[in-house]
């Protein structure tokens, strides 16, 4: 790049290629191919469809991607399975984890809040979490980042959060995923009279909503899965939030596996070891609606698609309103939009 000149004094640090901008495009053509299965009651078709539109359009990054967090081991995955090369191969190296369909059922039942997302940090940055899939995590936004800690009662960190806001416990909302494990949590939370929303699946969009005032949520709590939580640390290092997690073995069995292969389950992963570096990109779009994005609208042979675009030495955080005209994208590409 040729030095930049500014007020007639050689510039050394110049603005850099955000590739951001690059994975929009990426998530974007991952939720069109996804967004026709809306409703269809087939996960496995719509998450096909997802994948093979995203590698599709990863292939077209100018980067040397390794993916960390994908869809699986290979033998198992044909597509974006953990450990394959994708991008042009050009410099920079970097770490990627894709999430093509973040809440596939929400999808095939025509619910609220299935996102398509993708994350990118510099090589060797980014948590691998080997086969370990879930994670107890918590998340909060700027107003309340480094108030909080994993390891204390929930009381203290509603506690802590609340006058981080300046506000009292009962103004919170607490986002947590409707499920049995969480019986108990439900109740402290409900003790202590802060607001609830159960959600029946999507803690990637869940936690970014901890970052994104208008959607009105304070806190993330408890267990999901442990790649949606490196997701979400990579977007929240950028929206200038936090998320603390510790990895959850499901068995004494796969706990003893975990310890063998070096895992640590009682140490709490912080920011520095989920998403190591601020030089991260993230992307996500809409596939259906929800409090974070519109999702997928087709009409008269266009779409519309709506993305949030987030790079993290910046900061800065782009709502991304797409036109598509599906008549042309099919003339140019192979995705069956
Ligand atoms: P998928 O759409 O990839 O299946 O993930 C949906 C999801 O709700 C995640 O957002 C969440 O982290 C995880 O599943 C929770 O796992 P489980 O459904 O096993 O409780």
């Amino acid at each position: 790049m040729r030095p930049l000149q500014w007020r007639g004094e050689t510039i050394v640090t110049t603005p850099t290629r955000n590739l951001a901008l690059e994975l929009v495009r990426v998530t974007e053509a991952a939720a069109l191919a996804a967004g026709r299965f809306m409703g269809r009651g087939d996960k496995t078709a719509a998450d096909r469809a997802a994948v093979e539109a995203m590698r599709f359009m990863l292939a077209s990054v100018p980067m040397d991607g390794v993916v960390v967090i994908g869809e699986g081991e290979k033998d198992e995955a044909p597509m974006l399975y953990n450990g394959e090369r994708v991008g042009t191969g050009d410099p920079p190296p970097v770490d990627i984890a894709v999430d093509p369909i973040d809440g596939t059922r929400p999808l095939a039942t025509g619910n609220l809040n299935a996102i398509s997302t993708v994350a990118i940090a510099p090589r060797g940055t980014m948590f691998d979490p080997g086969p370990f899939v879930y994670m107890n995590k918590i998340a909060v936004g700027p107003d309340a980042k480094g108030k909080v800690d994993i390891t204390a009662p929930v009381e203290a960190n509603l506690r802590a959060i609340a006058r981080a806001k300046g506000g009292r416990v009962e103004d919170l909302t607490v986002i947590i995923l409707d499920r049995p494990r969480h019986e108990e949590l439900i109740a402290q939370v409900r003790r202590l009279r802060a607001r609830i929303r159960l959600i029946p699946d999507g803690d990637v969009a869940a936690a970014l909503m901890t970052a994104w005032p208008e959607a009105g949520i304070d806190v993330l709590l408890g267990i999901g899965g442990t790649p949606e939580g490196v997701l979400a640390a990579c977007a929240l290092r950028a929206m200038g939030g936090e998320i603390q997690g510790r990895l959850v073995a499901r068995t004494a069995d796969e706990l003893r596996r975990g310890r063998e292969m070096g895992f640590e389950f009682d140490r709490t992963l912080t920011m520095d070891d989920l998403a190591a570096s601020d030089d991260v990109c993230f992307a996500a779009t809409g596939i259906t609606d929800g409090e974070l994005l519109r999702g997928v609208k087709y009409s008269g042979g266009g779409a519309t698609t709506d993305s949030l675009v987030v790079r993290g030495l910046s900061g800065t955080v782009r709502q991304v309103r797409a036109i598509h005209r599906l008549e042309k994208l099919n003339r140019i590409s192979p995705i069956p939009y």
